[in-house]
Formats: structure tokens, C-alpha cells, sequence
């Protein structure tokens, strides 16, 4: 069935602006795997009749694709679903709907108020044309049913990034790791690999489309297993994904994201070191750097254990970017906890990470076994702490980078000066530089001239 459908299907990279279909206007929060859920969630809905509008006051249809992860995040959401309401007052007739993270977390709730017109789960996107079918004023329509197979292998997302040169590709779904602080594994069901077949395909359909560059996208990269139906010994991991996605053409690039410390293998880093196209830059969320927090956090590793990856790292790839993610203040950090994390983060000397304050997610392990103790301001206080050392760090690692040479992919002009383009390099760092004559997709050699904590200003050469 699914077969039939691929051969028939129509490529369905860019979104329709047809003025005569109803439109469908989508909001996206959260993490890279919501933005390509996005791209899905408009791939259905193209084939079901609608076009994407970017105005929301031209919308039949306004759909915010959620996220739980920490409270301000659902907070922030809250005051746009007051803002969704306006819309409705305006012009009758009009659905909101809410998806992703935070309808599979609070469901029914969400149609307290009358305000929303749909509530669908991550795994429930197949069934939103039915859904808004079915809506009438006193008939909201809810689906958060989880599945154990759903990962949309057969759906070509319809890409929103614009850019056209860097796309995501998820390779599987949901989390089996129940992090004690982690909202996910709830919000997104169990983990399931997606079709490797599937996965290339959809990279050289964008390499075929001049996409130069795709992120493949899991919660645990590491994990990703596709067991095939006949025989184990074509079971395909995550390392052997890898490679081929990179054998797709030398010229596409291939990151991914996120590596969970524990699962990546030393296979996954020769791999990465074999092939020039697979992106120097490693994402290893560390979360804190004490044991007795990554015990409570249930992280399955330990500080020395993090080190020694990172030492094998170096070792096998020293040009590699290492990034990292940072909660202060989780349940009962002490002083010398924090310290920890401190000392771990000099130690490495990551070249950026995404930092946060402890956030007590309802209904995760934490909540019920931990209380939220760190008082706000300690917590506010450890977090300015580690942003200002990452700070110094990513300086450090941006100053060692001046007078080197990169091969650089163009993703866009930069924001701040149009005559100048925007790329990545290998090892994920931002680089802007002056190239009459080229545009994005090109690859370009460029030395570095100087640099700041986030950019690195370089010269073609
Ligand atoms: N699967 C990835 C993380 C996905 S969530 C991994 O395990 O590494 C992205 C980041 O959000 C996490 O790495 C963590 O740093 C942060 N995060 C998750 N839950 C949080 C919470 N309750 N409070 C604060 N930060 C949280
Ligand atoms: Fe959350 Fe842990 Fe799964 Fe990451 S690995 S999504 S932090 S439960
Ligand atoms: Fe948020 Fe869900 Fe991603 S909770 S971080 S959108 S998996």
C-alpha cells in the first residue's frame, strides 16, 4: 500500500500559494524534529487541498505545532492561543488547532475554553484532514493516540526552511530513555526507527533538488536501529545510516543531531572520519557534570565516562565541534554540583551549548520523586554563570580558528550586510565572508580573519 503511494506521489518540495484553495497557516516551537513535522503536517494537508499562507489574518486554518520541554515554553503558547482568539473574532468560521508536544501533554484540557478547534499528537498527523472536516462550533475534534509504528516514512515533508540549500531529515521518533527531568518520552511515545530506504530516498530527492546539505534528526541518533523484517543480518544502525546517506553524493553534507553519550559508538566516529561530506561537529548534550545529578537525572552515564567519549572524539577527529546542552539548578544541585558542571565544561571546552534553567515537567519521574528545590534566583544565578563561561569557550574556540582555511557551504546572505553570505563550516561554525559571484548551495574556500564568541569573519580565497 505504502509502495503504491510512493510511486504515484508527486515531488513535494516546495509549498502551494494556489489563491484558490483554503489556507493553512502554521506555527512552529521547539526542537528541529517539530520544524520537519511541521513540513509533514503541510504535506498532508497540500494533498488534502490546502495551500500555506504566511499571513494569519488569511487563514482557514491557524495550527501551532507545540512544545512541552520546559514551562515557558507552554507559557509563551498560552499567550498566542489568547492572541488565535482575536483571529476567530474577526472572522467566523476560522479553526485553530493545536499540535505536537504540548496537545499530546494536555489533551483534553486544551479545549477548555472554546478557543480550539483541534488538538492533535504527534502521531496522529495522517488524520488532521478528517479532523478539520469533522469540526463543527460545538464539535472540536481530538486525536493524541501514540503509535509504536508511525515514523511518515512515505511523506515527502514540503520544505518551509527557504533556504534550499540545508534540510532536515527525521530517521525515527519518540525516546526510549526516560531522563528523570524529560517530558518527551511522554509527549512522543516509544522510539521507532525509520525505513533507511525511505531516508535516502528523500536525500538525493533533495540533492536532485540542488539541497546541498541535510541533518538527520532523532532524539537519540545512537539508538536508531531499522530491523529488517527477514533476517538480522540487514539490520541497519546508525552508523551504517550514515554512510549511506553520505555515499548519496560527495557534495551533500550530512549532520545530525542529537547524539546521546551513552549510545554514540566508536563505529559512528570512524565512520564520521571516513567520509569528508559527514559534518565535523558532534551535538553530545552532557546535561551536568556531577554524578550525583546525572544518577538522579538518569542519564546512564557518568563525568569520567562523558571525558573518555570526548577524549575518543579528539582522538579519531580533533577538528571536531563538540556542542553541548546545560541544566542548572536540577533537583538538589548543590553548590559543589554546580561547580562540577563548571569545571566539566572548562575541561572540555565546548564550542557552544544551549543552556537552561531546571524546569519541572508535570508527571516526568522528577516530579513526583525530586522536589524543585533550588531556590529561582540560585538557579537564575548558576545558569548566568555557565552562559558566561560558554561565552569565554566559544571565543577561545572561534580565536583558535583565525588565520585557518574552511570549506565553507553558503546557506544565505547575512542578515546584518547583504553583499555578505552566511555558511557553515565542517565543525558547525558560523562564518560570514564577502563572494561576488557565488550563491547558496556553492561550496567556497575561505581563511578566517577574526572573530566573535558566535561568528567567525573570514575572506575568500
Ligand atoms: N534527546 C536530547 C535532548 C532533547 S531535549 C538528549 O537527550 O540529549 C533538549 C534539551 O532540553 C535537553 O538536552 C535538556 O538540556 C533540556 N531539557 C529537557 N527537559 C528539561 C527540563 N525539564 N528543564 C530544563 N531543561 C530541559
Ligand atoms: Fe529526553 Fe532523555 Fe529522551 Fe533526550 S534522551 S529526549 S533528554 S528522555
Ligand atoms: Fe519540545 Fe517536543 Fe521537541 S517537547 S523539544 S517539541 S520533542
Amino acid at each position: 500500500m505504502q509502495d503504491k503511494q510512493r510511486k504515484t506521489r508527486k515531488m513535494n518540495i516546495k509549498p502551494i500559494t494556489d489563491p484558490s484553495r483554503p489556507k493553512v497557516y502554521i506555527e512552529t516551537y521547539g526542537c528541529q524534529m517539530n520544524m520537519n513535522d511541521s513540513e509533514v503536517i503541510l504535506s498532508i494537508l497540500q494533498d488534502a487541498g490546502y495551500a500555506l499562507t504566511e499571513d494569519i489574518g488569511q487563514a482557514d486554518v491557524i495550527l501551532a505545532n507545540t512544545c512541552s520541554i520546559r514551562d515557558n515554553a507552554e507559557q509563551r503558547i498560552w499567550g498566542r492561543i489568547d492572541q488565535f482568539r482575536l483571529q476567530k473574532r474577526r472572522r467566523d468560521g476560522v479553526i485553530i488547532g493545536i499540535v505536537g508536544c504540548m496537545a499530546e501533554r494536555l489533551k483534553e484540557k486544551l479545549l477548555d475554553g472554546h478557543t480550539v478547534d483541534l488538538v492533535a499528537g504527534p502521531d496522529a498527523y495522517r488524520s488532521l484532514p478528517d479532523l478539520i472536516r469533522q469540526i463543527s462550533p460545538d464539535k472540536p475534534q481530538i486525536n493524541v493516540l501514540l503509535s509504536h509504528e508511525e515514523t511518515y516514512a512515505d511523506i515527502s515533508p514540503v520544505r518551509m526552511d527557504r533556504n534550499g540549500v540545508s534540510a532536515y531529515i527525521s530517521i525515527m521518533r519518540g525516546c526510549n530513555n526516560v531522563c528523570s527531568y524529560c517530558v518527551v518520552p511522554y509527549t512522543r511515545g516509544a522510539e521507532r526507527s525509520r525505513d533507511p530506504q525511505s531516508i535516502v530516498r528523500e536525500a538525493v530527492e533533495l540533492f536532485e533538488n540542488g539541497y546541498r546539505e541535510v541533518c538527520l534528526l532523532g532524539q537519540n541518533v545512537d539508538s536508531y536501529l531499522w530491523k529488517h523484517p527477514d533476517s538480522a543480518d540487514k539490520n541497519v544502525n546508525f552508523a551504517q545510516l550514515l554512510e549511506m546517506v553520505a555515499k548519496v553524493s560527495p557534495d551533500l553534507r550530512v549532520r545530525f543531531s542529537t547524539s546521546y553519550p551513552k549510545d554514540i559508538s566508536d563505529e559512528v566516529i570512524y565512520t564520521m572520519a571516513m567520509y569528508e561530506n559527514i559534518c565535523r561537529h558532534i551535538h553530545l548534550p552532557v546535561q551536568s557534570g556531577s554524578n550525583t545529578m546525572l544518577e538522579k537525572m538518569r542519564r546512564k552515564y557518568n563525568r569520567e565516562w562523558y571525558l573518555e567519549k570526548v577524549g575518543k572524539i579528539r582522538s579519531v577527529m580533533p577538528d571536531c565541534g563538540i556542542s553541548t546542552d546545560v541544566i542548572a539548578g536540577f533537583c538538589g544541585e548543590t553548590e559543589q554540583d554546580h561547580k562540577d558542571t563548571v569545571s566539566l565544561m572548562e575541561a572540555v571546552g565546548f564550542d557552544s551549548a544551549f543552556m537552561f534553567q531546571y524546569s519541572e515537567r508535570p508527571g516526568t519521574l522528577a516530579a513526583r520523586k525530586y522536589p524543585d528545590d533550588v531556590p529561582p534566583e540560585v538557579k537564575t544565578a548558576r545558569l548566568n554563570e555557565i552562559i558566561a563561561l560558554q561565552n569565554r569557550l566559544s571565543l577561545e574556540s572561534n580565536t583558535k580558528e583565525v588565520g585557518k582555511r574552511h570549506k565553507v557551504l553558503i546557506e544565505g546572505t547575512s542578515k546584518r550586510n547583504e553583499e555578505e553570505f552566511t555558511g557553515r563550516t565542517s565543525n558547525n561554525k558560523v562564518c560570514v565572508f564577502a563572494a561576488p559571484g557565488h550563491k547558496p548551495g556553492d561550496y567556497v574556500e575561505v581563511e578566517v580573519l577574526s572573530c566573535t564568541s558566535a561568528t567567525l569573519i573570514a575572506k575568500l580565497i
